[in-house]
């Protein structure tokens, strides 16, 4: 178990469905540390960079055009175990397979509209997060509570 950074982003359709405001607040509420937080609305070219290694599955297009249909709210976080633990908070990549505790298990039913976004290893969040915050990221410490890590 280690200090990690994970890049999280909500997809279109956790957007425009309002629910970024929870998604963050429970990586808040977990003891994880916001480092990097932007809206953004990635081009096709940006999006088949992050899923590069996916760009030979039949549903690669239909995953191109859902995540090129709004905006998205990218986003890292930081702490013990992240890339781990955040998946684990995501749940699993089909929602009838997630917990219900987690987000995708509460909020969403199809593989192909799945709310959210998890770095699955550590080197690929590294890789994801030079892609989506190239401008780097926020570094800060809390006198005030030291359980947040
Ligand atoms: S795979 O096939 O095992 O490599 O894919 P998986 O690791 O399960 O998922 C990788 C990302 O592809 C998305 N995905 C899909 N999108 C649209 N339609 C279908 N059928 C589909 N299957 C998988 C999945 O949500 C993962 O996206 P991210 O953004 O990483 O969650």
């Amino acid at each position: 178990m280690s200090t990690e950074q994970t890049y999280i982003m909500v997809k279109p359709d956790g957007v425009q469905r309002g629910l970024v405001g929870d998604i963050i607040s429970r990586f808040e509420k977990r003891g994880y540390k916001l480092v990097g937080l932007k809206m953004a609305t990635p081009g096709k070219d940006h999006l088949e960079k992050h899923y590069a290694d996916l760009s030979s599955k039949a549903f690669f297009p239909g995953l191109i055009s859902y995540m090129n249909s709004g905006p998205v709210v990218g986003m890292v976080w930081e702490g013990r175990d992240a890339v781990k633990t955040g998946r684990v908070m995501l749940g699993a990549t089909d929602p009838l397979k997630s917990d219900p505790g987690s987000i995708r298990g509460a909020y969403a039913l199809e593989v192909g509209r799945n709310v959210c976004h998890g770095s699955d290893t550590v080197e690929n969040a590294q890789k994801e997060i030079k892609l989506w915050f190239p401008e780097g990221l926020n570094s800060w410490t809390s006198a005030a509570y030291n359980w947040v890590y």
